[in-house]
């Protein structure tokens, strides 16, 4: 876990020790307000402030996909009055940073079911996805209305269609062909999963994607979960041995693993 006020040192790390995904599940905004007395929405506001410096702070670390888990599916289930806030925090944001993410190099990704969202708002999506597409500095993925397993049944269904209109054979069927039809088959698998706020569960976030990701818990709430929480989970990472069901000797031998499962 971490101590907040540890300093880290991550200059000694090499680039194979900075993980190139990394996907937050960031929580623990109420509990936040909460504490100082505050609405639930305050705590949310707080939550994307926090959002920007963990971004900073990836982007110097060489740090190439950041996946946030805004809004899951079963945060519908939410107070009337939560989901309304969430979302106009959502719209806001999304009106109000996009030019400034887009000056710093950043290429935006959506991944979950829009279908939910007015027309106002998916158009909105779509064109500040088009218009930081060719952005190489980092990729930020944000999901929202989205769940592990709807991933999984949409990409079930793309290919039932194709086996269904003769175009693909259930023989062929492979690991890739899923992934292929996944949320963002682009894109590596996510290296490290952080989640804030104590919880140590995964909530329907990225199940097929996280097979071999290295899992980060902390007790930190997300609007404290400052530059310095990042570099020690970073830190953290970098002290794991990744071995994709082989012996630690055979690591130790140098082979490289690939993630061929
Ligand atoms: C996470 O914080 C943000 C969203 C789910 C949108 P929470 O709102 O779940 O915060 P806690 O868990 O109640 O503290
Ligand atoms: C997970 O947090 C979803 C997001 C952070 C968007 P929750 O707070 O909704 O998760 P549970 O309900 O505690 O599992
Ligand atoms: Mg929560």
């Amino acid at each position: 876990m971490d101590q907040k006020n540890d300093k880290v040192d991550l200059e000694c790390l090499g680039n194979d020790e900075i993980p190139r995904h990394i996907a937050i599940v960031m929580d623990g905004n109420g509990r936040w307000a909460k504490k100082r007395f505050l609405s639930r929405t305050l705590g949310h506001q707080a939550g994307v402030r926090m959002v920007h410096k963990v971004l900073e702070r990836c982007g110097q670390r060489g740090v190439e996909v950041v996946t946030l888990f805004a809004f899951s599916s079963e945060n519908w289930h939410r107070p009337q009055e939560e989901v309304s806030a969430l979302m106009s925090l959502f719209v806001s944001t999304l009106e109000q940073q996009t030019e400034a993410l887009h000056e710093k190099g950043v290429r935006l990704r959506f991944i979950g079911d829009r279908s939910a969202f007015n027309r106002k708002l998916q158009s909105e999506i779509v064109a500040s996805e088009q218009k930081t597409r060719d952005n190489t500095h980092l990729t930020l993925v944000i999901a929202v209305n989205y769940g592990g397993r709807w991933d999984i049944l949409e990409a079930t269904r793309m290919i039932a269609r194709k086996v269904e209109q003769g175009k693909l054979s259930v023989a062929d069927l492979s690991q890739e062909t899923i992934e292929n039809q996944l949320a963002f088959p682009d894109l590596p698998e996510p290296d490290l999963f952080i989640r804030t706020g104590g919880e140590v569960r995964i909530s329907n976030f990225l199940l097929w994607q996280l097979a071999y990701t290295e899992l980060y818990f902390s007790d930190t709430l997300w609007p404290d979960f400052d530059g310095n929480c990042l570099d020690l989970a970073i830190e953290a990472y970098a002290g794991r041995q990744r071995r994709y069901g082989r012996t630690s000797v055979q690591i130790a031998a140098g082979a490289k693993v690939p993630v061929a499962l």
